[in-house]
């Protein structure tokens, strides 16, 4: 039987040995670490970049997790905490309110397109997408038609981990440790341009929509859930007109359309809201991560004054809520993160910025693994290929070598995070923080194209 251990000072420990032995990390193979494969260890934040335990430097070209947006550690977001925490620590949003939860909600409203007025906290981005299910199921029961409570997401999509989330998720190996799962999620093929025939109209990916809600029967369906871009499987970027189409689908049959902004919104896209930037207009935004650059985790789902308003009478109430949601520190941190954004322009400087951050991807077409460079705002990937004419793929163990057994490793050991993903064909994919500019896009490239070209090289060791 193991015994309990005794507490040593982080200054003390061996943090190595300690984070093998204590932490239980996300989504990682807890048995590839060991003396010769370090647990990277991150301790500073500044701007654009981190340090590990080690001083070394690194670029956050990932910005934690499409997250930090402001950049790490703004004074300005540290002091609104700290003024918070002095004044009310903690008061529930249960029954009662408090100024900034008020002051938050009441911001996000006036910058939500249309008449997305109404704000529902969470903590996170899973609780946001769990609350926009059980709001559009809700939702239905309330107009008295109670059978609509299937979803409609796309193939490779992460929308959470929780189990209502994960029925939206439509990556197979994430969802088979928890089968079964809460009924209703239904799948269509995703935006992937780059594999999609030249000579077949890209809108009849919106068209499919319509083609699964007829088939599982309209008066079953509640929702779709899309992201602006979609995030797994590399920054699928929807075709021209392609949220048009999926809106008028949706009026049609009577289906919300949840837009899944968890990591499009507060600017990545170069807008406040990722449906901005394609022109549509949501019934729900779902959204966390950027809402407080991260300081502190809060979510938000924010919802249209129909949806809201079966709820808002009488005695009824919507029966869903978290301890945490609005959160006073977290509310005070959202709105000195969004004033930040105001004051200093993120949204443009993402705007003037994209091409010049694009170029640079595009600049390493020449070179031989580089199949596609695509992506929107500060939120782009690079597809890597075995060929470039006939766009063979690196499948199983050949794409496992070549991203966990080469290119995660070499890009951060030149001190450049961004995420080498085979949830789909294998991506490198970027998305640093919103006040990145010329060095740091001349630093990734500077990194990228001798790690790619040496990839291209030994890519028959794959
Ligand atoms: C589109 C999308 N939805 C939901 C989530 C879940 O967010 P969280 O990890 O905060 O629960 C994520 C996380 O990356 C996401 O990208």
């Amino acid at each position: 039987m193991q015994t309990a251990s005794p507490t040593p000072s982080v200054a003390s420990m061996d943090m190595q040995a300690e984070a093998r032995r204590h932490l239980w990390l996300h989504f990682s193979r807890m048995g590839g670490y060991d003396t010769e494969h370090e647990i990277p260890i991150i301790t500073r934040g500044e701007g654009c970049y981190v340090w590990d335990d080690k001083g070394n430097k690194y670029l956050d070209g990932l910005a934690g997790l499409f997250c930090v947006n402001a950049g790490h550690c703004r004074p300005e977001l540290a002091e609104a905490a700290h003024k918070q925490m002095r004044e009310l620590d903690f008061s529930i949003i249960w029954s009662y309110a408090h100024p900034k939860a008020i002051e938050l909600a009441s911001k996000i409203a006036s910058l939500a397109p249309g008449d997305l007025n109404r704000v529902f906290f969470t903590s996170g981005g899973a609780e946001s997408v769990e609350s926009a299910l059980k709001l559009a199921r809700n939702y239905w029961r309330m107009c008295g038609r109670g059978q609509k409570a299937k979803v409609i997401a796309r193939e490779i999509a992460y929308h959470g981990t929780t189990l209502g989330a994960l029925s939206a998720t439509g990556l197979t190996d994430l969802r088979a440790q928890f089968e079964p799962l809460s009924p209703g999620g239904c799948h269509v093929p995703n935006t992937n341009m780059y594999r999609y025939p030249d000579d077949r109209d890209p809108l009849l990916l919106a068209d499919a929509i319509e083609d699964r809600i007829i088939f599982e029967g309209p008066e079953t369906v509640a929702a779709v859930i899309l992201e602006p871009v979609q995030n797994a499987g590399g920054c699928f970027v929807p075709p021209d007109g392609y949220f048009q189409r999926v809106r008028e689908i949706c009026d049609r049959h009577d289906v919300l359309l949840i837009s899944d902004e968890v990591i499009c919104a507060w600017g990545r896209l170069g807008h406040f809201f990722g449906a901005e930037r394609f022109g549509y207009q949501p019934d729900i935004i779902t959204s966390a991560k950027a809402l407080t650059s991260a300081n502190i985790p809060m979510g938000a789902m924010i919802c249209s004054d129909k949806l809201a308003e079966p709820f808002m009478e009488g005695t009824e109430s919507f029966a869903h809520g978290f301890t945490f949601a609005g959160h006073p520190v977290a509310s005070a941190v959202a709105l000195a993160n969004i004033e930040l954004y105001e004051r200093d322009g993120l949204l443009e400087h993402v705007q003037n910025k994209e091409p010049e951050f694009r170029a640079m991807l595009e600049s390493l077409r020449d070179i031989p693994i580089v199949g596609d460079v695509r992506g929107a705002g500060f939120f782009q990937a690079i597809e890597l290929v075995r060929d470039q004419e006939t766009k063979e793929t690196f499948e199983g163990p050949q794409a496992e070598g070549l991203l966990r057994g080469f290119l995660s490793g070499e890009l951060y050991r030149r001190g450049l995070i961004c995420r080498a993903d085979d949830r789909g064909d294998p991506v490198i994919q970027f998305s640093p923080p919103l006040i990145a500019d010329t060095a740091e896009f001349e630093f990734m490239h500077d990194v990228l194209r001798p790690v790619l070209t040496e990839a291209s090289q030994r890519m028959d060791m794959f």
